[in-house]
């Protein structure tokens, strides 16, 4: 009886941390899409913006961190930036880098 409880639990248990995995990812992709609308729809950019599309996350996201911290220098990002935590930078530069 108490074997079949943990059992159960084990299972919900688990549900529970795929469920985490899939709403980590969701993260990148629900903030991308407050940077589509200048970078391009999923990062393919059109204009002078630069695209995001592909580029290696250890980038994307040190870049964001730098403009962040105003280390970079730009026109609207150190702006943008300054509005997600470090782990949400790590989520949107991870769904960009890989679409491929
Ligand atoms: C209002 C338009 C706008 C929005 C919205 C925007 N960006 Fe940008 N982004 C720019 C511009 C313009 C640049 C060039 C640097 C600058 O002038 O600030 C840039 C540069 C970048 C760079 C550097 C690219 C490179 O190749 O060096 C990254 C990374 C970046 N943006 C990520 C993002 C992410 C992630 C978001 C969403 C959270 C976002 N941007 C939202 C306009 C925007």
């Amino acid at each position: 009886m108490r074997r079949t409880r943990l059992y159960a639990f084990l299972a919900i248990a688990g549900i529970a941390a795929s469920q985490a995995v899939s709403a980590a990812d969701a993260g990148g992709k629900i903030i991308a899409a407050q940077c589509n609308g200048c970078h391009g729809f999923e990062g393919i950019s059109k204009g002078i913006i630069p695209g995001l599309r592909g580029k290696p996350a250890v980038y994307l996201s040190e870049s964001m961190k730098e403009f962040k911290s105003d280390k970079r220098k730009g026109t609207i990002m150190n702006r943008i930036a300054k509005g997600y935590s470090d782990g949400e930078l790590d989520n949107v530069a991870k769904y960009y880098s890989g679409l491929k």
